[in-house]
């Protein structure tokens, strides 16, 4: 089999952080999203991968990944440009995927319980398409499948303002070749996106088998701030600790719980770090660093409190108020008027941004 991720998009509810970056890259506990569909992959035995880039800076993707080799997978770019729907993706992937079956990962989905057991004996089975579905409390957001009796799927019906069940589609795959040739009998939808529903759906009317898998475990679609927020906790809550030997702790420095610290960050005296949290290289910590953060490298805290947060990187943090509940992008900067002249806040800030005084 092989591994097809989406990765482009414009990731327009993200902004400002897809500004400068595809979304697929925002990190989950020091680690881009997108890293985590490789090694679901990987660890399912699926090591050739296409990774299907969109015009939201796709080099960055590429230097980002390589060629796989450090994930232990060989990865191969297909340029999809414009996003024009899953299927339109899933159709640019066509020439790669070869004749084989395949797994279509979103580079946004994260998934507690990976992808072996979904995978398995789908390759030899009489299905054309496996889908993997979770129960939700609000399924309007998603893609959502009726199912018979059997498992089978029925119906699929993506963003229905009246849901019929809360079955929601995660957003990962399993296809043989016939989708391409119900990809091409379908139309753009309401949206101009041509739907991957829509070519499952066209699957089952045209007597193709559709079975379902229903996972256990969470599931996340980081698409929106408060999702990315939640993805970095649930991780977080999966870290061992391991406090790096080129790590420096000063006296008096409390570490409670499991925490993750990098090379030649240093801690300083009086600092408290309660886990879980992870703290990147080269960082310099003062202050309290709290439950569910991440705080990528080469980042400052000084005399500052911070929890439930993600610092991507590159970052200061000055305040004398906490943080909390927060996302900052690269290169961030917040300092206290406490300790600047002309007194009063001040902000350079992107489009969509939040502040919360
Ligand atoms: O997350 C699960 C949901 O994903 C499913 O329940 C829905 O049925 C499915 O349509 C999808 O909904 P989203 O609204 O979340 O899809 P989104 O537009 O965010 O795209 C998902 C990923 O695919 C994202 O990483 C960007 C990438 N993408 C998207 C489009 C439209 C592409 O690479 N090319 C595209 O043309």
């Amino acid at each position: 089999m092989k591994g097809v991720i989406l990765s482009g998009g414009h990731g327009t509810r993200l902004r400002p952080l897809t500004h400068t970056g595809p979304k697929q890259l925002i990190p989950i506990a020091n680690k881009p999203v997108i890293e985590y569909a490789i090694e679901d992959l990987r660890d399912a035995g699926i090591t050739d991968i296409g990774i299907i880039l969109g015009t939201n800076m796709p080099n960055k993707i590429k230097d980002a990944l390589g060629d796989g080799t450090k994930f232990g997978v060989n990865i191969t770019y297909i340029m999809q440009g414009e996003p024009k729907g899953l299927a339109h993706a899933a159709a640019t992937a066509k020439d790669f995927v070869d004749g084989d079956s395949f797994v279509m990962y979103l580079g946004d989905n994260i998934l507690k319980s990976g992808i072996e057991e979904f995978v398995e004996g789908f390759d030899e089975s009489e299905f054309s398409s496996r889908l993997l579905l979770q129960e939700v409390e609000d399924p309007r957001q998603f893609g959502v499948a009726e199912l018979n009796d059997e498992g089978k799927i029925i119906h699929l019906v993506e963003k229905p303002k009246h849901p019929k069940n809360n079955l929601a589609l995660v957003g990962i795959y399993l296809f043989k070749n016939n989708i391409f040739d119900a990809i091409n009998k379908i139309e753009p939808s309401w949206r101009n996106e041509l739907e991957i529903t829509d070519a499952i759906q066209r699957l089952i009317d045209d007597g193709f088998d559709v079975d379902s898998f229903v996972v256990e475990g969470w599931w996340k679609d980081t698409g929106k701030p408060e999702d990315v927020l939640d993805a970095n906790q649930l991780i977080l809550e999966t870290i061992e600790k391991d406090i790096s030997s080129g790590a420096t702790i000063e006296e008096n420095v409390k570490i409670k719980g499991r925490v993750i610290i990098g090379e030649n960050t240093v801690v300083k005296s009086g600092s408290v770090i309660k886990g879980p949290a992870i703290i990147g290289n080269n960082c310099e910590i003062k202050g309290y660093v709290g439950p569910y953060t991440s705080i990528g490298n080469n980042t400052k805290i000084i005399e500052s409190e911070i929890d439930s947060s993600i610092i991507i990187g590159e970052s200061v943090i000055q305040s004398d108020k906490r943080i909390t509940d927060s996302l900052l992008g690269q290169n961030s900067k917040i300092i206290s008027d406490k300790v600047t002249y002309p007194k009063g806040r001040s902000f350079v800030i992107g489009e969509n941004s939040i502040v919360k005084l």
